[in-house]
């Protein structure tokens, strides 16, 4: 399998969005933010979805030359309309507004409406946790999820993701609501894999591991998975007055239809409450303790969450990003397309 060192793919992604229409700065902020989640291993969030926001940009439904406002500051509060531009450049900016109101007031929360897929949840919690600051982030998703006990989609895979600082690095904890982020549907559907049982249903609502057949994805852990999507449906897109539920455009479905996506960003500051060294070594003591568990019958180990990807994270950016082979042919497709060089310094693993 192909691979490529995370600056030859951030470059590579930044001259296809160039290419399909995206101004430079936005299409940098989105080619770091897809590669920031290859190098995590979350390739369901990487750059597999260039091809579609490609699309997208070049039918105009998501917008090329995007200049995100913020309309209102209350306090500690804030929106944003993103001007249906990427996610990435409304949710990087939302972060750093949220970053700016909680050195100010303690916390910093903002809304984003008019928005577009953002890619993962962690990344811009993982931002103001690396302001020292602990990072709360959420977004609605086009509707492909069954309430519980029902027939129909109707919410998101709406993830929650929440860093903070650690005396040693970033704690971060970042999950859809539903069993499997959407994406990890969809790259198996490209990669001509199937799936577990229990991901999704077909159109009887009966489980399937064909991801072709796959009509809706199912809340995690079954109702209380549902409440955590409801939650976030309410963070993200009430609060915000984005798309709720079948207001939300499908990526690839709906091509030529805005998103009005909805993202919710929060930033707090332990400094007034118990202390931002203490919250760190807490936090350490915290995950330590979890970690010295005794491992039970089917596990190797205790991990804390974000461990795994922070080890996939280490080993990528020694070794390079793989990219499965029908990615990289939709990519180098793309590249063809778009009149943009493919990069040659190719390794294999
Ligand atoms: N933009 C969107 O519309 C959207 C929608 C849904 C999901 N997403 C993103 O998709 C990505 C994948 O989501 P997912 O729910 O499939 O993730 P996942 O199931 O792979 O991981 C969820 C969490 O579990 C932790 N974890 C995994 N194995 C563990 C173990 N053995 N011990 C302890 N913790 C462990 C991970 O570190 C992570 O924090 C996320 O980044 C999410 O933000 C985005």
């Amino acid at each position: 399998m192909p691979t490529l060192m995370q600056e030859e793919l951030e470059c590579w992604s930044q001259a296809l969005l160039e290419g399909a229409g995206l101004e430079a700065q936005a299409a940098e902020t989105v080619a770091v933010s897809l590669v920031a989640a290859n190098r995590r291993g979350v390739d369901s969030h990487g750059v597999a979805r260039l091809p579609v926001y490609a699309q997208r940009l070049r039918v105009g439904s998501m917008n090329g030359r995007p200049q995100p406002k913020v309309e209102r500051v209350h306090g500690a509060v804030a929106l944003i309309d993103a001007d249906h531009g990427p996610g990435q450049v409304a949710g990087v900016l939302a972060t750093d507004l949220s970053i700016e109101l909680a050195r100010r007031h303690g916390v910093g929360a903002v809304a984003v409406h008019r928005s577009s897929h953002y890619g993962t949840a962690a990344y811009y919690a993982i931002r103001a946790a690396r302001a020292g600051l602990v990072g709360i982030s959420t977004t609605n998703a086009e509707p492909f999820v069954i309430p519980f006990g029902g027939l129909l989609p109707a919410l998101g895979t709406n993830p929650i993701a929440l860093a903070a600082p650690t005396p040693t690095g970033i704690f971060d904890v970042d999950m859809a609501s539903s069993q499997v982020a959407h994406n990890k549907i969809r790259n198996a559907a490209a990669e001509g894999r199937s799936i577990p049982e229990g991901w999704g249903v077909d159109e009887q609502g009966h489980p399937t591991t064909d991801p072709n057949q796959v009509f809706a994805a199912v809340p995690l852990g079954g109702y209380k998975g549902y409440g955590l999507a409801v939650l976030v449906e309410i963070l993200s897109a009430v609060l915000a007055g984005s798309g709720i539920t079948h207001g939300v455009g499908r990526l690839v479905e709906e091509l030529e239809r805005p998103q009005d996506v909805g993202h919710f960003h929060l930033a707090l500051d332990p400094e007034p409450l118990v202390g931002s060294a203490r919250f760190a070594e807490l936090l350490g003591g915290l995950l330590e303790e979890l970690k010295a568990i005794p491992a039970g019958p089917d596990a190797g180990e205790v991990l804390v969450p974000g461990e795994p990807q922070a080890r996939i994270q280490a080993e990528r950016d020694r070794l390079g990003i793989p990219l499965p082979d029908a990615q990289w042919a939709l990519l180098e497709g793309l590249s063809r397309e778009l009149g943009v060089p493919v990069p040659d310094r190719v390794g294999e693993l």
